[in-house]
């Protein structure tokens, strides 16, 4: 049974691909870098695939590939995304373009290519899409626009959950909050020059944020999207499950 993960070449997609192969999953791993994509499928006995999330067309040839090649669809994770940062009032229109496209838009795409496999394929499968800790809290410096679309994966998740229920399709989201990655690293000198600060101050500020009191890793992030796939979720939907040491209770 496959797993396709979006955004796998690196960060907490390429840790999301590692668990899922641990737990036994055929992972075709998918990026819109397949250079990086090819190289952590090598890594855990998966395949590789292009996939643009924001490319309907993309989306659905590395879906069929991987189906050809690894049997049919079990999972799909959305993991894919961007963020940019700047001042609300100095954000461009092409920087809301590319956070609401490939993080909301993606997961939209996404989300139909894998539902209308699972509905051919007779019922059954699991989505899980990762959204943020930013998806429920806007009080996040300088990211606004990247608020606005992870707030949207919140919503679609509901919304996909509420009308696949009766597919026997699972759809849950995952918000993790300060994820050690390359995502994090430019978010760290971004924060820095924009806050007037130094980017130890702000990894500090991350830590301090966190009851849990260190910073987040891809593997925490990973360990809950297997727990969301496997049969001990069996009865969970339309959840957005807080991955964040406790950075934000609600
Ligand atoms: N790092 C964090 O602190 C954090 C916190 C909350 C949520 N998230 C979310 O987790 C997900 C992964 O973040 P990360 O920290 O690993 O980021 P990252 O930048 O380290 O990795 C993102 C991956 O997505 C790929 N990608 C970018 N645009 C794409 C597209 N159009 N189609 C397919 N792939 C594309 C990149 O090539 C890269 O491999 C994102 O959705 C992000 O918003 C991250």
């Amino acid at each position: 049974m496959t797993a396709v993960v979006t955004g796998a070449g690196t960060g907490i997609g390429a840790a999301i691909a590692r668990a899922l192969a641990a737990a036994g999953h055929a992972v075709a791993v998918t990026d819109v870098d397949l250079d990086a994509a090819t190289a952590v499928a090598a890594e855990v006995g998966g395949r590789a695939y292009r996939l643009d999330v924001t490319d309907p067309a993309s989306a659905e040839a590395a879906c069929a590939a991987a189906v050809a090649d690894l049997g049919p669809l079990r999972l799909w994770v959305s993991n894919a995304g961007v963020s940019t940062m700047a001042r609300f009032t100095e954000i461009t229109t092409d920087e809301w373009d590319l956070n609401m496209n490939v993080n909301a838009k993606g997961v939209f795409l996404c989300g139909q290519v894998a539902a209308r496999r699972f509905i051919a394929q007779g019922g059954g499968g699991v989505i899980v899409n990762t959204a943020s800790m930013a998806g429920k809290r806007g009080a996040a410096p300088f990211l606004a626009h990247y608020v606005a679309s992870k707030f949207a994966v919140v919503g679609l998740t509901q919304a996909m959950a509420a009308e696949l229920a009766p597919n026997g399709v699972r759809v849950n989201c995952v918000c993790p909050g300060y994820v050690a990655t390359g995502m994090q690293s430019r978010e760290l000198e971004w924060e820095a020059r924009l806050g007037g600060t130094s980017v130890e101050q702000v990894r500090q500020f991350y830590i301090d944020d966190t009851p849990l009191g260190r910073l987040q890793t891809a593997e925490d992030v990973a360990s809950a999207v297997v727990f969301l796939a496997g049969d001990g979720a069996s009865f969970i939907t339309g959840e957005a499950l807080a991955v964040n040491g406790g950075a934000f209770m609600d």
